[in-house]
């Protein structure tokens, strides 16, 4: 069966481009609409180009050129819209432009509006000057159903780059490593989504008929937690306590008129998520569906992996040498680095990437004489590489039991340490 034509509008944006991404890999004939703008703007070019070059198709319009929208519509079945809704950018009423021009040519099955947050219908009472974000959604939302247009509606949550990133200190995109500031007692429960993710599940929507005129809620159980609870996962990760500073809501709200318009749009989403706890909700049917309940083998990103990426890989033999540095046990000794989950042939951890992207790789084994045959065929320090690599996987010169009393398992010593296994670290490359 032919997959659904999909168009993305903001395909170049921070969420459009990772939507863009998932489609081209799921198979979905794909189409970017791109503003004339966007001419101006060397990045964003470069990254049509890669779109093109991985298969999407190309089509210049804007919600100015009613023409141009409806020759974009009439090439496609499904209409993604993540146009900018943030507090620098603001596209999201220019919809009800794409919203006539789908009525007008009849044949959309499914739209997305630009939502990817809270749910918005959720959210009369949000503060200003928050409110007008949720307000905006909902007038496109009005709009979709009095047209009677397919729809689904993504209430995805959290952006981790912008919340578990920095454990959601504000104007800040990295995880602190000596202060954090806590939002009342840090106890509400938010919904910390990869981005990737993000775009997974509502490309595994849009021809799904569980999903047709019902809002989708990306809340994966395992990355449902407070702030506390997502700083007390980093603090294990770089083995330091936090100095934390409790704001009540009054000080928090203090802030507000001390700070630029964008930044308090950011501190009334903080109030409403991590103060009044509007994301503490049980999801009502039959209009609102849970990502969890229909797509329960997607392998999300933790929060704990999520914050790995940061805290980065090599960290882990840094941190068992550092273990290590005055512990007695480890005194005219050898340290082996030997993660359990980390033992593993070549074939295992080409499974696990085969994996990862859905696909099985064409394999080329070489015989013993082979490898060592292309010694005199490269460079010596690619020579020395050649040797490593025959000692490690020809001979399995790194199969041995450690023998005491001069060696040292580092698992036995720190099994506490929670190092990065194979899986998580291929997944930052899919
Ligand atoms: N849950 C969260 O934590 C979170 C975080 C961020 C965003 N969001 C939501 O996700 C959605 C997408 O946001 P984003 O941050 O990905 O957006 P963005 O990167 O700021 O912008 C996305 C695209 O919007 C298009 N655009 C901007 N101004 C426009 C205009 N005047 N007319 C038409 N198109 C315009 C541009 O497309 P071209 O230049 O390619 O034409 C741009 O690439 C929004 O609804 C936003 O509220 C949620």
């Amino acid at each position: 069966m032919m997959k659904d034509r999909v168009l993305i509008i903001g395909a170049t944006g921070y969420l459009g481009r990772r939507l863009v991404k998932t489609s081209l890999a799921l198979g979905f004939p794909t189409y970017c609409l791109y503003r004339p703008e966007v001419a101006s703007d060397a990045e964003k070019v470069q990254m049509l180009i890669e779109f093109k070059l991985q298969g999407a198709h190309l089509l210049k319009g804007s919600f100015e050129d009613h023409e141009s929208l409806l020759s974009a519509l009439k090439q496609v079945d499904v209409v993604i819209s993540a146009v900018a809704g943030n507090h620098f950018r603001h596209a999201i009423l220019e919809q009800l432009k794409l919203i006539k021009a789908i009525k007008e040519v009849g044949t959309i099955k499914r739209f997305f509006p630009s939502e990817f947050g809270m749910d918005v219908d959720r959210m009369e009472h949000a503060i200003d000057p928050g409110a007008y974000v949720f307000a905006d959604k909902r007038v496109i939302r009005r709009a979709v159903e009095k047209e009677n247009i397919p729809y689904t509606y993504v209430s995805a949550n959290c952006c981790a780059g912008y919340f578990t990133a920095s454990l959601v200190q504000v104007c800040n995109f990295m995880p602190p490593t000596d202060n954090v500031v806590i939002y009342g007692k840090g106890d509400k429960k938010c919904i910390w989504n990869d981005e990737d993710d993000m775009a997974m599940y509502t490309m595994m929507a849009v021809d799904d008929p569980r999903t047709l005129n019902k809002t989708l809620y990306i809340r994966p159980p395992g990355n449902i937690m407070t702030q506390m609870e997502v700083v007390k996962i980093w603090e294990k990760l770089i083995g330091k306590e936090l100095k934390k500073t409790f704001l009540s809501q009054e000080e928090w709200l203090g802030t507000m008129d001390k700070v630029p318009r964008p930044v308090q749009i950011g501190v009334a989403h903080l109030y409403q998520i991590f103060f009044r706890g509007d994301l503490e909700f049980e999801i009502e049917g039959p209009h609102g569906v849970d990502s969890n309940d229909l797509y329960p083998e997607h392998k999300y990103v933790t929060v704990e992996e999520y914050l790995k990426r940061i805290w980065n890989d090599e960290d882990d033999m840094a941190m068992y040498t550092m273990m290590a540095v005055d512990d007695p046990r480890t005194l005219n000794k050898t340290l082996y680095i030997h993660p359990p989950g980390n033992i593993m042939t070549q074939m295992e951890v080409v499974k696990i990437w085969e994996k990862l992207i859905g696909k099985e790789l064409k394999k080329i084994f070489l015989s013993q004489e082979e490898w060592l045959g292309t010694m005199d065929k490269v460079p010596r320090p690619v020579q020395i590489g050649v040797a490593h690599l025959y000692q490690i996987f020809f001979r399995g010169d790194l199969e041995f039991d450690i023998e005491g009393p001069h060696g040292v398992d580092s698992n036995d010593l720190y099994p506490e340490h929670k190092y990065v296994t194979v899986e998580e670290y291929l997944k930052r490359f899919a």
